[in-house]
């Protein structure tokens, strides 16, 4: 069979650990797929940056948009970053194409996740993203394949791996809030911009693509109430403590009678309870439906090797050939959204 031949656009931290992956392993991936997968080509801002990878024998591309629509690639990555701008233009251009395509961009899922599903659908390719929910948790995997026919109702979680880091460092060590971000940002968890993150903007991105791929419902992370951990004091924090609870940032997407009701808010949960559990930058999906009651899927949410593994776990689905519908959801068929009230959780 001919090599898979990938060209990767972004080589932030996500970017930079999955070119070193694919370089290192690339003898054993070979070996178990049966066929060779290679990085042929890079685009990213800055060529002599060091990030510890060896990328002088691979082709070069200042522009993405150049990169997703050179012949000399199988597959385009997309880790840029950003819900318009390049990274946009780099997707649309590769679908258009019928080039299949990775991305851990859920920002740009959240803002064009349907228009690049349907261009997808349109032309044959595939459209990975693994990667943009919960890291290196394979929790879109288990949407679309594990559940068989059961009927999810309520989907919640914590998703937003420098949130968690921050309020569980604040309550084991009573930290301040700004240093416990400076920390999240070292360590190459926070957003470019995080206020995405403290903000709960990341995490409603996520949530609107798993509400889609729960429920139908159209993605819509504006129609949400959204309230960050930026107030969250050391106060707040013994007063839960206090009473027996720890605070965690949720996203909660739910069916109810007149439409899907999603929010994300920092929340109170019962300390013992497995979702309490779930500390540092570690994220957690919990999945309620009539089949299986409560499912909960717990893992490193973000960081350069997680979200690696989940990119290339996508990568080689589409070696193998697996086809997956792109959202899988009809748009005739996509629910109403109904106001969020004010009520705990
Ligand atoms: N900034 C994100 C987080 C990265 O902290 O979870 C993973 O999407």
């Amino acid at each position: 069979q001919a090599p898979l031949r990938v060209g990767v656009a972004g080589l932030g931290n996500v970017g930079a650990t999955l070119v070193r992956i694919l370089q290192k392993d690339g003898a054993e991936l070979t070996r178990k797929l049966g066929r060779q997968l290679e990085v042929v080509a890079v685009a990213a801002r800055s060529r002599s940056r060091d990030r510890g990878i060896d990328i002088s024998g691979l082709e070069w591309f200042d522009d993405p948009v150049a990169l997703a629509k050179w012949d000399g690639i199988d597959l385009f990555v997309e880790l840029i970053g950003g819900e318009d701008g390049p990274a946009f233009a780099a997707v649309k251009a590769a679908l258009e194409i019928g080039r299949p395509v990775v991305t851990a961009n859920k920002a740009l899922l959240a803002k064009h996740g349907v228009t690049l599903a349907r261009l997808a659908e349109e032309s044959g390719a595939q459209l990975g993203f693994e990667a943009a929910v919960a890291g290196g948790i394979p929790v879109i995997k288990t949407l679309r394949e594990g559940l068989g026919t059961a009927r999810i109702a309520k989907v919640f979680g914590i998703m937003n791996g420098t949130c968690n880091y921050i309020l569980t460092r604040m309550g084991n060590e009573g930290i301040s809030f700004a240093d416990c971000l400076k920390d999240a940002q070292a360590l190459g968890y926070a957003e470019a911009d995080p206020t995405f993150d403290v903000e709960g903007f990341d995490t409603a991105h996520k949530l609107s693509i798993l509400s889609t791929l729960c429920f139908g419902y159209e993605i819509a992370p504006d129609k949400m109430r959204v309230e960050g951990i930026s107030n969250i004091t050391q106060h707040d924090i013994q007063v839960a403590a206090d009473l027996g609870y720890k605070i965690k940032l949720l996203g909660i997407a739910e069916r109810t009678d007149d439409g899907i009701e999603q929010r994300v808010h920092p929340t109170f949960v019962p300390k013992g309870s497995a979702i309490a559990g779930v500390d540092g930058v570690m994220n957690a999906v919990a999945l309620e439906t009539d089949h299986v009651h409560e499912l909960l899927l717990a893992g490193p949410g973000a960081g350069g090797p997680p979200t690696a593994s989940s990119v290339l776990s996508d990568i080689l689905d589409i070696a193998r050939g697996t086809r997956v519908p792109p959202l899988g959801v009809p748009s005739d068929e996509l629910l109403p959204y109904r106001e969020a009230p004010h009520r705990p959780h």
